[in-house]
């Protein structure tokens, strides 16, 4: 796939194939993807937490919030679910905004080669750090930074080209796709001598 079209079609993805699963060994691939991602000062100062199996996966579920901007959907129901997660873990109060760089850049390492094997992803900053620290053993020392949400995608998503930079909220039409409007390329070009 061209990668322009890869980056168009790794749209957050929030609806999945629950009775599916993912393939085994999908978690550990896409941290050796994240793992040869660029980092600051190649420290290499983040880890990863993993949770594939179904009870590791309804321990960190509840902890999750989705979509702000759907006021009136409370995240995927049972048998729409994430079936698999890596947390995205530094140590705590050290590097802090490096460590914040480098988990986006980890981050979306891991969503762009998700999406070449059909799995679904969404990131989350909003989580209850408690929860997810518990349910994957993750020491005090360290706090987790980022989730990644994984599952095969169902819900169908779709970039579109914002007309109005006042609106950019995504939005689900009557057939329940997930629309993102992006602000199209000469908006974003500031110079270009
Ligand atoms: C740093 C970051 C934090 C995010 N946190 C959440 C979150 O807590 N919950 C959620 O449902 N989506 C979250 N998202 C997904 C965004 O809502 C999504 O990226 C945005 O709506 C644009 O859609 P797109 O990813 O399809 O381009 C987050 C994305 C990023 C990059």
């Amino acid at each position: 796939m061209d990668f322009l079209e890869l980056v168009r079609a790794t749209r957050t993805c929030r609806i999945f194939r629950q009775d599916e699963g993912l393939p085994e060994g999908s978690l550990t691939w896409l941290v050796e993807c994240a793992r040869l991602a660029p980092c600051a000062g190649n420290a290499q100062a983040l880890r990863f937490a993993l949770a594939s199996s179904p009870a590791a996966c309804r321990a960190v579920f509840p902890a999750l919030k989705w979509a702000a901007l759907y006021k009136d959907w409370d995240g995927p129901a049972e048998g729409e679910r994430p079936t698999g997660y890596i947390v995205i873990v530094g140590e705590r109060g050290k590097r802090t905004n490096l460590n914040g760089i480098d988990a986006g850049i980890a981050a979306q390492t891991i969503q762009l080669a998700a999406q070449t094997r059909d799995i679904g992803s969404c990131i989350l900053l909003s989580f209850n750090h408690e929860t997810v620290a518990q349910a994957l053993d993750i020491p005090d020392t360290m706090e987790p930074l980022l989730v990644i949400a994984l599952g095969m995608q169902r819900e169908v998503r779709v970039a579109d080209t914002a007309t109005d930079p006042a609106n950019l909220g995504y939005w689900r039409d009557d057939k329940g796709v997930h629309h993102v409007p992006k602000l199209p390329l000469k908006t974003l070009i500031l110079s270009n001598k």
